[in-house]
C-alpha cells in the first residue's frame, strides 16, 4: 500500500526512524520489499533523477507495481529523491509519486523559500507530502558537488522561519553528514546539538538525514580483497541512528551502503567464478543479501516490527 510520507512519520516520530532507500532496477526493489516484509517495516522508496534516467522513468514505476503485487503487505512511500522544481512537477502529476523532496538548497534563503512554497502549493493540492532542505551536505549529489569547507549545517532558528514560511512536511537538515562513501575527515558523529536546537523551536516536526549510510569496514575490505580500491570509506555510526530518531530525525536516506553490497557480491562472484558469465547467478545472490542489509537495516532504525501497529493507525 502506498502511503505518504507525513503517513508514516505520524507513526514514527520521536519513536523510530523510516529508512528511505534508493532504488534504481529490479534487483534492487525485489531485496528491498522482501527486507521489509521480512523485517516487518514499513519503509520509503527514494527514486532520484539518476534513477530516473538510468532506463526510463516508467520502468521503474512498472517494476514497483509489480512488487506491490509481489508482496501486498507492504506498507511504503515512493519518494522523489533530491528533485529540481520542474521534476517535482513531473512527479506529482504522475499519479504515482506520494511525496517529493525540492532541493533548493544551493539557493539563497529567499529563493529555497520561493521555490519550495511554490511545490508545496502544488503537492498538497494533490494530497502528497513534499520534503525540502535547508543547510548544505558535503560530498555529491547528484551533479552538485560540495567540499567540506563549503558544507553548512543548518541553523535552528532559519529551519523555523523556514518550515513556517513555506509549509514543507519534513526537512531535510544538514547535521554532519555528506553523501557518498567518504563522510568524515575529523569528527565522525552526528551534530546532535543541531538536532536538539532544532527539536526546541519544532517539536514534533519530522527530520531529515541525507547521507546516512554507515559503510561498514567489513564490506570494504572485502571489496578491496576482492580487486576494489576503496581508500579511506567511512560512514554514520549506525548506533546513531536510534539517538537520532529520538530527537526527530524521522526519515533517514541509504543508498551508498546498498551500493557497498552490490559491489561486494559482484566482485567475490566472478573473482571467484572467473569463467561465468550468466548474470542471474550473482543476480540471485544479490537480492538475497539486498535483502538481509535491508533487514539489518530497518533493525537499526528501530522500523522492524513496527508493521502492524502503523496498519492499524492508518485505519
Ligand atoms: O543523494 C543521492 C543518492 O545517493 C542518489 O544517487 O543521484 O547517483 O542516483 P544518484
Ligand atoms: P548515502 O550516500 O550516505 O547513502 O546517502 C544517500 C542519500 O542521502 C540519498 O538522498
Ligand atoms: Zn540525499
Amino acid at each position: 500500500m502506498i502511503v505518504t510520507t507525513a503517513q508514516l512519520f505520524k507513526h514514527a516520530y520521536g519513536r523510530y526512524a523510516v529508512g528511505a532507500y534508493n532504488i534504481n532496477n529490479a534487483e534492487q526493489t525485489m531485496g528491498l520489499f522482501r527486507g521489509c516484509i521480512q523485517s516487518q517495516a514499513p519503509f520509503i522508496i527514494q527514486i532520484s533523477k539518476g534513477a530516473r534516467k538510468y532506463t526510463d522513468k516508467r520502468m521503474l514505476e512498472a517494476i514497483i507495481r509489480a512488487a506491490e503485487g509481489i508482496f501486498p503487505e507492504a506498507i511504503y512511500a515512493v519518494h522523489l529523491d533530491h528533485g529540481d522544481e520542474d521534476t517535482c512537477y513531473d512527479c506529482i502529476n504522475s499519479g504515482f509519486y506520494s511525496s517529493v523532496m525540492i532541493d533548493a538548497s544551493h539557493e539563497s534563503f529567499e529563493k529555497n523559500v520561493a521555490i519550495t512554497k511554490r511545490v508545496v502549493a502544488a503537492a498538497h493540492a494533490k494530497g502528497i507530502s513534499v520534503e525540502a532542505e535547508l543547510g548544505m551536505l558535503g560530498g555529491v549529489e547528484e551533479d552538485i558537488k560540495v567540499d567540506e569547507g563549503n558544507a553548512c549545517l543548518t541553523k535552528p532558528d532559519e529551519a523555523a522561519q523556514f518550515v513556517k514560511q513555506t509549509g514543507c512536511d519534513c526537512l531535510a537538515a544538514a547535521i554532519g553528514t555528506s553523501h557518498g562513501a567518504y563522510k568524515f575527515k575529523g569528527r565522525q558523529s552526528l551534530h546532535f546539538e543541531v538536532i536538539e536546537g532544532i527539536k526546541r523551536l519544532l517539536p514534533g516536526y519530522p527530520l531529515v538525514m541525507h547521507g546516512s549510510s554507515s559503510v561498514p569496514q567489513e564490506e570494504v575490505r572485502r571489496i578491496n580483497e576482492a580487486g576494489g580500491k576503496l581508500g579511506g570509506a567511512v560512514g554514520v555510526d549506525e548506533n546513531e541512528y536510534l539517538p537520532a530518531a529520538k530527537l526527530g530525525v524521522t526519515k533517514i536516506n541509504i543508498d551508498t551502503d546498498g551500493r557497498l553490497v552490490w559491489t561486494r557480491v559482484h566482485r567475490e562472484f566472478f573473482r571467484d567464478k572467473p569463467t561465468e558469465f550468466d548474470f542471474r547467478p550473482p543476480g540471485k545472490i544479490f537480492m538475497d543479501e539486498y535483502a538481509k542489509f535491508i533487514a539489518h537495516k530497518n533493525e537499526k532504525l528501530g522500523s522492524a516490527n513496527q508493521l502492524t501497529a502503523l496498519r492499524a493507525s492508518l485505519k
